[in-house]
């Protein structure tokens, strides 16, 4: 669900023209729907509520501050990964406390700004990792929690670049460890050990995964409070698919039908529940608009080529993903009723929609069925919100593209265009 809808003929963001936005902010631009990404939270809350989660959006998959102030407002955790995220984090205004860092390199100094700000929980995920936050801790005379990121080798059936959950990927600690792990480090008294961290891989389109991991955990629980370890919470990580094609996902209810009774007892019981969502929240709250610059024929192929490549959304060419896109104004007969690999509709043609980078792997889509399109043709690449803007660079020297919030009938950039000036900022 969305508020990316075609009315008279062409697509809006929320009550604005995609048109309007691209002729004021230009091309390739993000535009976010402020009421999408508050509709997605709340719904996360509401299916989740029995269980009273602290909701960590994911700030790897947008960091835009805008995007991050916006979920603080409405009362969201945030989930980081470096000290850049924790820095976003706080600036958007998220009390340290509702923020949880994970991540298997954290440095010395990035442990250090967490403990310094005060923040959650950390999640650990190795020994080695876990005696060098209590060394600092002791240094700073500081206090944290952590959670022990444990392994539970269940396959969430993904792709394997982004696969996390199983058995000998660089991601937490064998769950056959944690008992050891725990008697070892249980007792540290600056870095307390109080909570369990999962987090399997990501898009999970079924919930059958989660079951099998959130189970393991729970016995895990048990079997440590048997030895006189208490875990106080259970993050269970992110994951949550998006719709990339309309109908194909889960919805939040349909995890939390899955989740909510495994964990109810536990929670009635004291456990603190955390989810780290990102691209739940944020792909469908995000859709990428660009320029066709050139329509050329190779052989029997048609390129349609933009000003977004790989540099702007690597999804497609790293993961193969697939991103739904169709012209602003697609003519008539040519609304699309719902974002498909195969639309049902006479007259699309298939093309190759790639990007302005020097490399055969730039593109966005491959033989995708869509109207013909023209130069200065406008294109959206939906469902473009999460791992968009945030996995984007400045390869070829294109500076990095401009961000906007669409609030209602109104619209405002939130990140500029990079000029050409920034691309040599940082060279003297
Ligand atoms: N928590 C942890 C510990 C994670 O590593 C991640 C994602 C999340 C939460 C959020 O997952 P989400 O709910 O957004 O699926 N670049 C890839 C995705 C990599 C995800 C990495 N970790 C993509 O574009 O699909």
């Amino acid at each position: 669900m969305d508020h990316f809808t075609y009315e008279a003929g062409e697509l809006r963001c929320e009550g604005v023209p995609a048109e309007a936005i691209a002729a004021a902010a230009g091309t390739p631009t993000y535009v976010y729907s402020r009421a999408t990404l508050e509709g997605h939270l709340a719904r996360i809350a509401a299916a989740f509520a029995p269980v009273d989660p602290l909701i960590c959006y994911s700030v790897k998959s947008c960091g835009n501050l805008a995007v991050c102030r916006t979920l603080a407002a409405r009362g969201a955790g945030m989930d980081v990964v470096s000290g850049g995220e924790l820095f976003r984090a706080l600036r958007a205004g998220c009390p340290p406390e509702r923020i949880v860092y994970a991540g298997v390199g954290k440095r010395d100094d990035e442990i250090a700004q967490a403990l310094e700000a005060g923040i959650g929980l950390l999640n650990v995920e190795s020994e080695p990792e876990f005696e060098n936050i209590a060394r600092i801790a002791r240094a700073l005379g500081r206090t944290c929690r952590c959670a022990l990121r444990v392994n539970p080798d269940v396959d969430p059936r993904t792709h394997r670049f982004t696969t996390t959950g199983t058995k000998e990927t660089k991601f937490g600690v064998d769950i056959e460890r944690a008992h050891a792990f725990f008697r070892t480090y249980g007792r540290d008294a600056h870095a307390r050990l109080v909570g369990l961290h999962l987090h399997i891989g990501s898009p999970v389109y079924d919930t059958a995964p989660y079951v099998e991991s959130v189970g393991k955990a729970l016995a895990l629980r048990d079997a440590l409070a048997r030895e006189g370890f208490a875990v106080e919470v259970l993050d269970v990580g992110g994951g949550f698919a998006a719709d990339y094609e309309t109908g194909r996902s889960p919805s939040a209810a349909d995890y939390a039908r899955a989740i909510v009774p495994l964990i109810e007892p536990a929670v009635r019981s004291g456990l603190r529940i955390v989810l780290e969502p990102g691209r739940s929240i944020a792909a469908n709250a995000g859709i990428l608009l660009t320029r066709v610059q050139y329509v050329k024929r190779s052989g029997d192929k048609t390129f349609v080529i933009c000003d977004a490549g790989m540099n702007t959304l690597l999804r497609p060419s790293h993961y193969d993903a697939f991103h739904f896109i169709w012209p602003v104004r697609p003519g008539a007969g040519h609304v699309p009723p719902a974002r498909t690999r195969e639309p049902a509709m006479a007259g699309l043609v298939p093309q190759d929609v790639v990007g302005p980078i020097c490399e055969t792997g730039d593109f966005l889509a491959l033989d995708r069925a869509m109207p013909p399109v023209e130069r200065g043709d406008l294109l959206a690449v939906f469902t473009a919100g999460a791992y968009g803007m945030s996995m984007a660079s400045r390869y070829n020297s294109v500076p990095l593209p401009a961000e906007v919030m669409v609030d209602g009938d109104a619209f405002r950039v939130v990140r500029r265009r990079e000029s050409l000036e920034d691309l040599v900022a940082h060279e003297p």
